[in-house]
């Protein structure tokens, strides 16, 4: 708790002190160095967070529009202020290619007319990926109209051919069942054990018998709070809890690297649902 809030005031308690500084033993240059700091704690937030991140914060992946969401949580106010103020690859979670995810569902040999759903997907490369495969039936969703457009944006044409749907995901109604629910990053961010376990229900009902989960959440090695938001971490224990039912597959550990170089243990598991087809 008190390295999140040193974290979080860091930028400002840096600015102070270089004033203080400033004002006592440099009178003339004090109003140029409080100047140059207040435009320095504006504009480059992220560079304090790397320099916290070098001596020990990693547990924190915070942004300037999370720090703005911290009292009030509203999914879809955050998270639009989240892809309106930062690029792709500003966020702690971008990867240049979802190796993890393409890897099992390589694994998994899915039929390339497989209904594919990738909950919370931002503007992840994730769908690129799977046209390019030649996999016909994605749907991808977000809470945010915004990183669904940038996405929408990138693939030019190809995007006729995905279903996009913004919804809350625990709002999410379809009759369209799947044969792989891919969530990267998401599920952590449910924090409520109602919604938690809401989810795991809609999992099971939305997945055509036999049909896949892959989930990769923070792992209890993994960072404590995320986009300013607190996260619930798991472990291979506890999503075999939460997706009982589902047959369990494997669950690895697995580390990623944010853009600045801050590491991130995620956990990665694969289950699947029993039944005839
Ligand atoms: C950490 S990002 C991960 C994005 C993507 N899965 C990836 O791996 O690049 C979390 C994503 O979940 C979305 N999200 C968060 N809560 C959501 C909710 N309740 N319903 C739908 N999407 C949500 C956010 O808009 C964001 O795009």
């Amino acid at each position: 708790m008190m390295k999140q809030l040193l974290a979080i005031n860091a930028s400002r308690i840096v600015n102070s002190i270089l004033l203080l500084i400033g004002l006592v033993f440099f009178k003339p240059l004090a109003y140029f160095v409080a100047l140059m700091m207040f435009f320095a704690g504006l504009t480059n937030y992220c560079l304090m967070e790397k320099i916290l991140q070098r001596f020990g914060f990693q547990n924190t992946c915070s942004t300037m529009a999370g720090q703005a969401e911290m009292q009030v949580y509203d999914a879809k106010t955050h998270w639009e202020k989240v892809y309106q103020t930062k690029k792709s690859n500003e966020v702690s979670w971008y990867q240049e290619k979802p190796k993890t995810s393409l890897k099992l569902i390589g694994e998994i040999g899915l039929d390339k007319n497989s209904e594919i759903i990738d909950v919370g997907a931002g503007d992840s490369k994730l769908v690129d990926n799977l046209l390019d495969l030649g996999f016909k039936n994605i749907t991808v969703l977000d809470i945010s109209p915004t990183a669904l457009n940038r996405a929408k944006k990138r693939l030019g044409n190809q995007m006729k051919s995905v279903k996009w749907v913004v919804s809350d995901l625990r709002a999410f109604e379809t009759k369209d069942r799947y044969d792989l629910w891919h969530d990267r990053a998401v599920l952590h961010f449910l924090t409520e054990e109602e919604d938690i376990s809401k989810y795991a229900e809609k999992v099971k009902q939305l997945l055509k018998p036999n049909g896949y989960l892959i989930v990769s959440a923070f792992s209890e090695n993994g960072p404590k709070r995320c986009s300013g938001l607190d996260i619930k971490q798991y472990s291979e224990h506890s999503i075999k809890k939460i997706f009982s039912g589902l047959e369990h597959i494997k669950s690895f550990e697995e580390e990623h690297a944010t853009p600045w170089g801050a590491r991130q243990i995620f956990i990665c598991s694969v289950l699947r649902k029993g039944g005839k087809k």
